[in-house]
């Protein structure tokens, strides 16, 4: 069996004395001395040989322990971090897995809580990374002209900025893609080549073959540059293409095509979400209103499609609660109207936070980012320890 090292942190006698007792249960791991100071912890810690435990109370002395945690998380690759504290929020639990912890249980410890959770940081020990917490998000209109392909590339670039982890972005619009336009791209390998290849792709074949936008965490895949190749595309191959590709990104952002095409609802079927995108006039607005009648006859989740007003102004004749009460849904997100910051930005070919970063919409764009993150972030924290929260 491999023999696991633990370190134990804890400002309660009492605390760590049962840690140690049921710790005692285990052939495997070894019980590090712990310090009183967080340099020397985190000394100790870097240098064990093999895999190691760090399990830490945070009922007191938060902020220090959460700094600690995030140094750990950082410079220990082989150490893994159970969390404890005797008053849990959704927001502290938030914080702590953000720095870098893998579990949790409140104080007072429930012996089965306890001995669950680390067992659950052992397995994962021996088990290969697997990124299953993909999330796809369609960028939809039913027409085009709205604002599709600004919000999907300019969304997937703040989401790798913001997350650092890997961000693709796929042109949906085999006729007429934008993405290579709007991004300045000359793509080598296009969606065609892909699910030709589909049989040989892994992570080193994405990452080698997808076109990295500069230096950044964002992989594009582009339309194919032939009508011809793109008639040959079968719904079921999109699927495929997500279900391979969620291994390897944490995001996928689709520029959806304005159509209900087989293949364009096979990736609507395979979104996480749907940025369902309008403006505040009446044609666009009866459209939309189509769409989420379709949407209800796909048997999709209500809160599936979330609506986005862009070209947002707040002199528009027709007003937010207007578009509300036509559409009978919350508007999720607004996108100021600014001609000029994104014309000037797509006749550059480069996004509106290069060319005009300071701009309300290039802040638009970003906040929605970094807002959709957080909510999914929250959303699995209070799937993950909803017992816990529960409890309180
Ligand atoms: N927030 C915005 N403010 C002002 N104009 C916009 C905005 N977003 C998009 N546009 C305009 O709409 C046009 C179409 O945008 P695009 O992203 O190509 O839409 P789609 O992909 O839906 O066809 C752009 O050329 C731009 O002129
Ligand atoms: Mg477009």
């Amino acid at each position: 069996m491999q023999k696991i090292s633990a370190l134990i942190l804890s400002d309660e006698i009492s605390t760590n004395e049962v840690l140690k007792l049921f710790i005692s249960e285990y052939d495997n791991i070894d019980l590090l001395e712990s310090s009183k100071n967080y340099t020397e912890i985190l000394d100790i810690l870097s240098n064990t040989i093999g895999k190691s435990v760090f399990i830490v109370d945070l009922s007191n002395n938060k902020q220090e322990k959460l700094d600690l945690i995030l140094k750990i998380s950082q410079q220990c690759p082989d150490c893994s971090i159970l969390a404890l504290s005797d008053n849990p929020s959704v927001d502290l639990i938030i914080k702590i897995m953000r720095a870098g912890a893998k579990e949790f249980i409140p104080v007072p410890i429930i012996k089965n809580e306890f001995i669950e959770a680390l067992n659950k940081l052992i397995y994962k020990f021996n088990e290969p990374k697997r990124n299953n917490k993909c999330k796809i998000i369609s960028v939809f209109s039913n027409k085009g002209g709205i604002g599709k392909t600004s919000l999907a590339s300019n969304l997937a670039l703040e989401l790798a900025k913001i997350t650092k982890e890997n961000v693709a972005l796929i042109d949906l619009n085999f006729q007429m893609g934008d993405i290579t336009t709007f991004l300045d791209l000359k793509p080598s390998f296009n969606i065609s080549y892909m699910l030709e290849n589909i049989d040989k792709i892994n992570e080193t074949f994405l990452l080698s073959t997808l076109e990295r936008y500069k230096n950044t965490n964002l992989y594009v895949l582009a339309d194919p540059p032939y009508f011809k190749q793109a008639d040959n595309i079968q719904p079921k191959q999109i699927t495929r293409l997500f279900n391979t590709l969620k291994d390897t990104f944490s995001y996928i952002i689709v520029d959806a095509e304005a159509s209900f095409d087989g293949k364009n609802i096979a990736a609507l079927d395979n979104s996480d979400v749907i940025f369902l995108v309008t403006v505040a006039n009446l044609p666009a607005l009866r459209n939309t209103q189509r769409c989420l009648e379709l949407f209800e006859k796909l048997g999709y989740d209500k809160d599936k499609a979330k609506i986005i007003v862009n070209r947002y102004m707040e002199n528009d004749e027709i007003k937010d609660t207007d578009v509300e009460k036509v559409l009978s849904r919350p508007i999720y997100w607004k996108i100021p109207n600014n001609y000029f910051a994104i014309m000037s930005a797509i006749n550059k070919g480069v996004p509106v936070s290069v060319s005009n970063p300071t701009t309300n919409v290039a802040q638009s764009y970003k906040d929605l980012a970094q807002n959709l993150t957080d909510n999914l972030y929250k959303q699995n924290m209070v799937q993950k320890f909803e017992n816990i929260l529960n409890n309180q």
